[in-house]
């Protein structure tokens, strides 16, 4: 997606952010939340770096971790929530010097698809990780209300439901993605009363990155970093896991 597409979402955003109805409803009038993976119901977009910058073998192991993550978890797009259907909406966006909406949720319905969809994920021939575009790209998934894109949809039955973004990054590179800490703090597009962010950091060696990934993790009430995990870390799956059943929590 164009980064004048994402300006053009702010600016929507702006104009209408006094008429908007709120996006936060309680989530306790919903059935109760899990910390079993396998009762969740969650809508999770994973944001994955396939820059140059990534390379193909930090590509392979984020691909093996959400295939062991995800195995986990009730896949499907029946999102009635109220009927106590638990099932979990899993969305993909690629992104290099620009994004791509690879699967929107409706294209993932089991393991099977997942996978496949992580299997159709190469590298590009680009060096940039435009992170801040793919962000925007994801706020379009969340917003695909039954095939159209409704900004702010009031009418989905799933508008309610907990997201994460789930970010594979490998590098801070090119600048704009300085401007992400900004971006995410607009409570308008990123609702941080459903929205949580979750990071693997693909690349510890770029501290802008790093910084970056610290700064969108970073919970006020506890003041410090909450799910800001490293690729290398040896509980990786378990943590990301964790982190996703966290979700229902907020
Ligand atoms: C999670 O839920 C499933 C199905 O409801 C149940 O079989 C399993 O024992 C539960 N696991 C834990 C750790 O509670
Ligand atoms: C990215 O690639 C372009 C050429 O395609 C090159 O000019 C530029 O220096 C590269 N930048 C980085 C940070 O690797
Ligand atoms: C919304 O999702 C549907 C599939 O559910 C897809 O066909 C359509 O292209 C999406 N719209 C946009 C603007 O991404
Ligand atoms: C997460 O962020 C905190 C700072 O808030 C930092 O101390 C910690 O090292 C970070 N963890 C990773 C894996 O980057």
């Amino acid at each position: 997606m164009k980064l004048i597409f994402g300006f053009l979402v702010l600016i929507l955003a702006k104009s209408y952010g006094r008429t908007l109805p709120s996006l936060s409803k309680p989530l306790s009038a919903e059935p109760p939340c899990s910390s079993n993976a396998s009762a969740a119901w969650v809508d999770v977009v994973l944001l994955i770096d396939n820059s140059i910058n990534m390379g193909a073998s930090n590509l392979n192991k984020a691909k093996t971790v959400i295939n062991s993550v995800f195995s986990k978890f009730p896949l499907g797009n029946n999102d009635n929530i109220k009927q106590g259907v638990h099932n979990t909406r899993v969305g993909i966006v690629t992104y290099n010097y620009e994004a791509s909406i690879t699967a929107q949720f409706t294209a993932i319905n089991n393991r099977n698809d997942l996978s496949r969809a992580l299997d159709g994920i190469q590298i590009s021939n680009r060096n940039e990780s435009n992170l801040y575009d793919a962000l925007i790209s994801s706020l379009y998934v969340v917003w695909n209300c039954s095939g159209t894109v409704q900004i702010f949809p009031d009418n989905c039955p799933n508008d309610f439901r907990p997201v994460a973004f789930v970010i594979f990054a490998a590098s801070s590179y090119p600048s704009i993605n300085n401007e992400i800490p900004a971006l995410v703090s607009q409570e308008v597009l990123f609702d941080s009363d459903i929205l949580t962010f979750i990071t693997v950091n693909l690349n510890n060696a770029d501290h802008t990155l790093t910084s970056i990934l610290n700064k969108i993790t970073y919970n006020s009430i506890i003041q410090t970093s909450m799910y800001n995990f490293s690729i290398d870390s040896n509980t990786i799956s378990d943590d990301l896991e964790w982190a996703l059943l966290q979700g229902f929590f907020k």
